[in-house]
């Protein structure tokens, strides 16, 4: 699994294809889509045309995407995964993930809520029921690994414990202001890669990005405060998204160094929490315009 990955969490359709070439181009070969991005297709494309301009062999690149909230019910997860390689233009994905442990009621609505504008949940199927749909996908040859997003450490014991297949992969919001430091020793201890989220705190100012500490070390090291963020998120040992939407911007977050240990420490005893994504509390997504 490559350890730069590009995120694919773009509004814009246009801007969904003209991205993911340019993060083709750059030299991005791991891609982390979502069905609820609802851009596959885009995707679809942007990959079909650099695989066909030749150079690059689907065995070159790594697709992930991820099941929706609204198909947790096992007899809708096989579906739910044909949809997205169909969508992909794909015959097989490299990691498909549990997008959050949260149900919603079955259905087409993505997002569906009550009168009151409130979530409603599906209380009638277990995440351990989900996780076995999964494991048959893994099973049936077209999925090579699963695992699990927006899960905390509590939530990915009792998986791991009682699964056949164990996770491969767990995704999570992480960076300097919320190191997930537990979760991804358990992930280390136990062979699970920890595929971090929102490394530059989404981009959202004031945030990691604008920390002094970051600002002087990219300074010392001659990097910018991104490349600073990304190789600090490298070197403690875990593998990161980050959705770059222009050529250049793709090239500065492939562009990365190994900083000093010195610079490791002062970044490790940063005491600012902060969690950017809400998400990992109910599910809905904090980044995704609703009602589309
Ligand atoms: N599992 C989940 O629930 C979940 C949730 C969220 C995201 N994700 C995945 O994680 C991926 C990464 O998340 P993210 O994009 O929010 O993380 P991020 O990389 O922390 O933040 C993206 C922001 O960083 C900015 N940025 C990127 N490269 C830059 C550069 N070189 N210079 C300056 N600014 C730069 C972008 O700016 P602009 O806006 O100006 O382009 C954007 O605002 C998503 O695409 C998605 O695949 C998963």
């Amino acid at each position: 699994m490559p350890v730069l990955g590009f995120g694919t969490l773009i509004p814009d359709p246009a801007a969904t294809i003209s991205a993911t070439r340019d993060a083709l181009e750059a030299g991005f070969r791991h891609f982390d889509c979502a069905e609820r991005y609802r851009n596959e297709r885009q995707v679809g494309e942007a990959l079909q045309a650099g695989l066909a301009a030749g150079g690059i062999a689907r065995g070159d690149i790594f697709v992930t995407t991820k099941l929706w909230n609204t198909n947790h019910r096992p007899e809708r997860v096989e579906p739910a995964f044909e949809a997205s390689l169909e969508r992909f233009g794909l015959n097989y994905l490299d990691l498909y993930l549990i997008h959050t442990p949260f149900a919603f009621q079955p259905g087409d609505e993505q997002d569906p809520r009550d009168q009151n504008g409130n979530v409603l949940y599906d209380r009638g199927v277990t995440l351990h029921e989900t996780w076995a749909a999964m494991e048959k996908l893994v099973d049936g040859g077209k999925c090579r690994a699963i695992g699990l997003s927006d899960i905390n450490l509590d939530g990915l014991r009792p998986i791991y414990e009682s699964a056949r297949i164990k996770p491969a992969v767990v995704q999570v919001e992480a960076h300097p202001y919320l190191p997930e430091t537990e979760l991804l020793e358990f992930c280390t201890k136990n062979d699970i890669v920890f595929l971090a989220f929102a490394p530059l705190g989404h981009g959202i100012r004031p945030g990691p990005l604008e920390d002094p500490i970051i600002s002087t070390i990219a300074a010392r090291v001659g990097k910018t405060p991104v490349q600073v963020l990304l190789a600090w998120a490298v070197q403690r040992g875990t593998v990161l998204l980050t959705t770059p939407r222009t050529a250049a911007r793709a090239r500065e977050n492939l562009d990365i160094t190994a900083l000093p240990e010195d610079a490791m420490d002062e970044i490790n005893r940063i005491q600012t929490r902060q969690r950017f994504n809400e998400v990992v509390k109910t599910g809905s997504p904090g980044f995704i315009p609703q009602g589309r």
